[in-house]
């Protein structure tokens, strides 16, 4: 079942918000939109409902959920402890696009955290999620609503193009704002580290708490990632999708050669770059000058390509800082291989 609730007005759907919250209270799932993607979530107390997530989603058991609670005041009836840094990061960035790990204090059951000690929690800033939260009265575990390996829905027709008919709902409140998932920060330890780049930027966590790591396995490809979900193939569109790093020239000699080939090749590009390509099939995603709508734009532009008859898809690379660290992460874990020009 569809319900259309927009973001403008959700009071007059709050019978929609209800429905969805009465579902989770029968330990259903529902997809709803936040900030970044949309979440698929069920009642993160209750193991039942927690195990249809996983179900649903074909995730597997081993990868944590996300946990989200309507107003940052509730973070502390789910964790032993909240360092002072968490307690900085969540005063800066709450409601937003950033989870926290702190240690778990058992409230969310074992497979929310698929067995580890620490849990992950957001107050996601939207008010359809916001809606749902209050109504429900319920902590909402919600890994994105995407089947597992896919890209993460920014609407609710991703939603149900994947999972139509495995959940039990999906909340509509059009497209989302962010575009890329929260940033995770690990605050378990002496140093917080971000386990994955994501809407809130390392140079904003570093202003609100000094020094901020980047999980070793985020620059070095060798180092297994703490973030158990970080070590699965992800955010993979239908065909292949290598990343092109060289200009436009090298850009275009590459999807000539293919389509000399015969392969049908469907490229992902700024605004700047796709106006120099010729391909089968070019999808623009924002500006290089404005990071963050390429963000916004990228999960649908990975997806468009699975309606089309293409073959491969040639995606450029974006500078790594700011939220492009973020962009750059999706993409490499979408891409099975890189290239570039040789010396
Ligand atoms: O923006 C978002 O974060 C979206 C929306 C729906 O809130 N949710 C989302 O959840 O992206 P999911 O499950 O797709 O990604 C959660 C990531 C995974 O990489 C998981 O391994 C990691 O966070 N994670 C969750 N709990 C963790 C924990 N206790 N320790 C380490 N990593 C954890
Ligand atoms: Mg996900």
């Amino acid at each position: 079942k569809l319900w259309q609730v927009t973001k403008q007005h959700i009071d007059r759907e709050e019978e929609n918000v209800q429905a969805a919250a009465a579902l989770l209270k029968k330990r259903e799932v529902v997809a709803f939109p936040t900030e970044t993607v949309y979440g698929l979530g069920a009642d993160a107390t209750n193991e039942q409902a927690v195990k249809r997530i996983f179900e649903a989603k074909g995730r597997p058991s081993d990868n944590p959920l996300i946990v989200h609670v309507a107003k940052k005041e509730q973070i502390e009836q789910l964790v032993t402890h909240i360092s002072d840094q968490a307690h900085a990061l969540i005063d800066a960035f709450t409601p937003g696009p950033l989870t926290v790990i702190m240690p778990s204090n058992g409230v969310c059951a074992r497979n929310v955290t698929a067995g580890l000690d620490s849990v992950g929690v957001r107050v996601p800033d939207h008010p359809v999620a916001k809606a749902l939260l209050e109504a429900s009265d319920l902590p909402l575990a919600a890994p994105s609503a995407n089947r597992s390996g896919k890209p993460s829905p920014t609407t609710a027709a991703h939603v149900y193009d994947d999972l139509n008919g495995r959940v039990a709902g999906i909340l509509d409140g059009g497209a989302t704002g962010v575009g890329v998932e929260s940033t995770v920060v690990d605050c378990t330890g002496e140093v917080p580290v971000i386990l994955r780049p994501g809407g809130v930027t390392k140079e904003a966590l570093e202003a609100v708490v000094g020094t901020v790591k980047l999980d070793a396995s985020l620059h070095d490809k060798k180092e297994p990632p703490r973030a158990p979900g970080m070590k699965y193939t992800h955010y993979a569109p239908d065909a292949p999708l290598w990343l092109i790093d060289g200009d436009v020239v090298f850009f275009q000699a590459q999807i000539d050669r293919l389509r000399e080939e015969g392969r049908r090749v469907g490229v992902i590009a700024s605004e700047e770059t796709s106006a120099h390509l010729r391909a089968n099939r070019v999808q623009t995603c924002g500006s290089q000058h404005d990071l963050h709508q390429v963000a916004v734009h990228l999960y649908d532009a990975l997806r468009s390509f699975d309606q089309d008859e293409i073959d491969i898809i040639l995606a450029e690379t974006f500078a790594s800082e700011g939220i492009g660290v973020a962009i750059m992460n999706r993409l490499s874990k979408a891409a099975s291989k890189t290239v570039q020009p040789s010396e």
